[in-house]
């Protein structure tokens, strides 16, 4: 998808708040996306990375404060989930500052919050948030990790590590959640199916065919067995990584 192409404004709502200091843009290409080699490559990544658990705090937030009478155990995991989050933002804020980063120095993207604030019913908002971007991000931090390793910077595979244990968590109450609910009510699957492809098309819309070109990583089996993912629906999302790297990747 090109850059000039029109969002389906039906997919994303308001963005959360944010002061003046920071910049906003709706799509990927518009982001600092600087070449693996390039000097402030990581830096930036921290500020992204940081806005993004901010978006993960005020989701979970946003949940708890719209369902109210959900079942109590989610709320717990949820309530949880924010206090993680909220760690991983300062986690990702002090290793931004301390290696000569300022808030605001870069553009931040806000589609999670867009996306998932914007759904009407907790089942639909937690396999998009915590089934799918979350699932995705398993993935991408074990990639991390290993790249983290590989330069010495160990400093960065502790804070990787951290937040892989929480980021697993979330995943799996998620899981725990959606394979209950489906139990109880079959018909639920549909409404899987249904925020799963609603969720691909708004990401999609985000980050055009050369956010997703950009993911060098495929599907962490691992992690997802271990965030309560069936081996089936584990190699699906290693089939579904291959297919896009053989679509839209460079190598
Ligand atoms: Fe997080
Ligand atoms: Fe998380």
């Amino acid at each position: 998808m090109s850059a000039t192409q029109n969002f389906d404004a039906a997919l994303f709502g308001d963005g959360p708040a944010r002061d003046e200091r920071f910049t906003e843009k709706r799509r990927w290409a518009e982001c600092a996306n600087f070449p693996n080699d390039h000097p402030l490559k990581h830096i930036e990544f921290f500020h992204r990375q940081m806005n993004e658990e901010m978006n993960g705090v005020e989701n979970a937030a946003q949940s708890l404060a719209d369902f109210p009478d959900a079942d109590w155990n989610v709320r717990m995991s949820m309530a949880r989930q924010c206090a993680d989050e909220a760690r991983h933002v300062e986690m990702f804020r002090r290793i931004f500052e301390s290696r000569g980063g300022q808030l605001g120095e870069y553009p931040i993207l806000n589609f999670q919050y867009r996306i998932i604030a914007n759904l009407g019913d907790l089942l639909s908002r937690l396999v998009v948030q915590n089934r799918s971007f979350e699932a995705g991000g398993i993935d991408a931090v074990t990639y991390a990790i290993d790249e983290a390793r590989k330069r010495g910077d160990q400093e960065l595979v502790d804070l990787f590590e951290m937040q892989q244990a929480d980021e697993i968590t979330h995943v799996r109450f998620a899981n725990e959640f959606v394979y209950q609910t489906i139990r109880k009510d079959p018909r639920a699957a549909l409404q899987v199916a249904r925020a799963l492809t609603l969720a691909s098309t708004a990401f999609m819309q985000v980050m055009g065919s050369e956010g997703v070109g950009s993911v060098e990583y495929l599907a962490d089996e691992r992690g997802r067995l271990e965030a309560g993912f069936g081996l089936e629906e584990v190699k699906a999302a290693t089939t579904q990584a291959m297919k896009r790297r053989a679509s839209y990747g460079s190598h």
